[in-house]
């Protein structure tokens, strides 16, 4: 058995984090996406089965999405299954697809309640059990009005399947040669209407982008922080933030 951890932030005594005086709310960045890494080793440090630690982040979202709503973002994505996520053992996969369904069921209405849109990323005729698509439609359809943030859940979804599906569709539709640009591409994404995201946040300490937003990250800030996602509070996103708020964007071009 490992040594005895820490408790989890949730069974702390504490209280919410305050927004730091130093971070700049004229500076918010619109997007923050986030991959939520870290939870099998949470629950191996703890002696655990990793499937704990997943069930551990449900807590870390919930709150990332009160950061988010207390900052003001706009738009938020999180990973919360990849292309490449079935090749994960059986029993786990088979956890994560009833995992991610029942937290829908659980969350949606206080989500709802916040003025959350519920929405998602990702192949959706392609492996995901029909039952856990009702649940991504029903929260999709109960937030379609919400507009004070956008949670957008990447699920069964792979950077590079994106584009992919952008390029075929473009193709169905029979785009002449001259018209295959990076606007044209843009509108055939998953969501043409979400703006690139301006911050993206991995935790974890794992320096890896692992096929997440492949064409909409180009210009992104990146941000590593070694909290594990269970362990993840809105402190850690308001301290991302401040980074984000440190670095300067300059898109190809030079300094201004
Ligand atoms: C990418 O790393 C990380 C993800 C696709 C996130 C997966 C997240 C979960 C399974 C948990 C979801 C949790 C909640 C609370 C909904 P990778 O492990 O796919 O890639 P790598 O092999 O490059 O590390």
């Amino acid at each position: 058995m490992p040594e005895t951890p820490p408790p989890p932030p949730d069974q702390d005594p504490g209280k919410v984090a305050e927004i730091p005086v130093e971070l700049d709310r004229s500076r918010i960045p619109t997007h923050v996406a986030c991959v939520m890494d870290g939870n099998g080793r949470w629950a191996n440090q703890r002696g655990l089965p990793r499937t704990e630690g997943h069930a551990a982040g449900e807590i870390a979202l919930v709150d990332a999405v009160d950061g988010a709503l207390a900052l003001g973002v706009k738009w938020l994505t999180m990973y919360a299954f990849s292309t490449e996520n079935w090749r994960r053992p059986a029993d786990e996969v088979r956890y994560l697809m009833g995992f991610n369904e029942s937290l829908l069921m659980r969350r949606r209405d206080e989500l709802n309640e916040k003025g959350v849109r519920i929405r998602f990323s990702g192949r959706r005729d392609w492996r995901v059990p029909r039952r856990v698509l009702k649940q991504m439609d029903e929260s999709a359809e109960l937030t379609k009005k919400n507009r004070r943030l956008t949670l957008t859940m990447a699920f069964n979804y792979g950077g590079r399947a994106e584009i992919i599906d952008a390029v075929k569709a473009m193709v169905a539709e029979g785009v002449a040669e001259k018209n295959v640009t990076e606007k044209a591409l843009r509108k055939h994404l998953y969501h043409p209407d979400m703006p690139d995201p301006d911050l993206v946040v991995r935790t974890s300490g794992e320096h890896r982008i692992s096929n997440y937003l492949l064409w909409e990250m180009a210009y992104s800030e990146l941000v590593f922080p070694e909290v594990l996602w269970p362990d993840f509070r809105r402190e850690h996103l308001y301290e991302a933030v401040l980074e984000f708020q440190r670095r300067e964007r300059r898109y190809g071009g030079l300094e201004t």
